[in-house]
């Protein structure tokens, strides 16, 4: 599903992001991206999303070169990528299932779909009797979790989410990323971006440790020491 071949990315002004990555991720696998602060989860992430673009190398997503790829690729590939952030923008003026329902609004879906739809997300991160709630009415652990519905509303096959759990404690966090399993069981491909070491070892996933840029450790599911 995803594959990074020697992939570097110099920002402009000459800060090194990614220096020569390599690595594959199947489809329907659930995979840590861990490293220290700058070492380049969030740019590895953003080349996915075409958000930046490679200095050098290939990203391959689904077998397109998204390094080669025209702009208006782009617009293609975030449809099919649920992106979750740490801070999840809920639009505070909008109920809960307006928040989820947007990008459904914005794919132009008829009324009665999206509605269906925004439910069985809901449904997916347990949220199913706050619908008709205010974002600010709900705990951080919940606004999180309507940003996952968020992501996931769409159906996209892969989930991207750079360090989903900053804002939580460890129970909620550890909630969170047995959603993210609960993701990837059916099929959809995620990849998380974190440095709650911990955490990530608990869950007995593969890791990807990158390092001042260079992929310094590929720990395949349930290696950990
Ligand atoms: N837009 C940007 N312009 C210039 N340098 C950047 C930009 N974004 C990130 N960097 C630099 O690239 C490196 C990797 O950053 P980043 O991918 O954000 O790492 P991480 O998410 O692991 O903290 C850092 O040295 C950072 O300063
Ligand atoms: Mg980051």
């Amino acid at each position: 599903m995803i594959r990074f071949e020697r992939v570097s990315k110099h920002y402009p002004g000459g800060s090194r992001a990614l220096t020569d990555v390599n690595f594959t991720i199947e489809r329907g696998s659930m995979v840590f991206l861990t490293g220290h602060s700058g070492a380049g989860k969030s740019t590895l992430l953003r080349l996915i999303m075409m958000l930046e673009r490679a200095s050098r190398g290939k990203v391959m997503v689904n077998d397109v070169n998204l390094s080669t790829a025209p702009d208006r690729m782009a617009t293609l590939v975030r449809r099919g990528t649920g992106m979750i952030f740490q801070d999840h923008k809920l639009l505070k003026d909008k109920t809960v299932a307006d928040n989820v329902g947007l990008p459904l609004l914005i794919a132009g879906l008829r009324y009665s779909d999206i509605r269906k739809r925004v439910r069985a997300a809901l449904d997916k991160v347990g949220l199913l009797d706050k619908e008709n709630s205010w974002p600010l009415t709900l705990s951080g652990g919940e606004q999180q979790r309507v940003g996952i519905a968020r992501a996931l509303v769409g159906m996209p096959p892969l989930l991207l989410a750079d360090e989903p759990t900053g804002n939580l404690d460890p129970a909620l966090s550890r909630e969170l990323f047995t959603l993210f399993e609960q993701v990837s069981e059916q099929g959809v491909t995620v990849l998380i971006a974190s440095h709650d070491l911990d955490l990530i070892r608990r869950m007995r996933k593969r890791v990807l440790v990158l390092s001042g840029g260079r992929l310094a450790d590929d720990i395949p599911a349930g290696d950990h020491p």
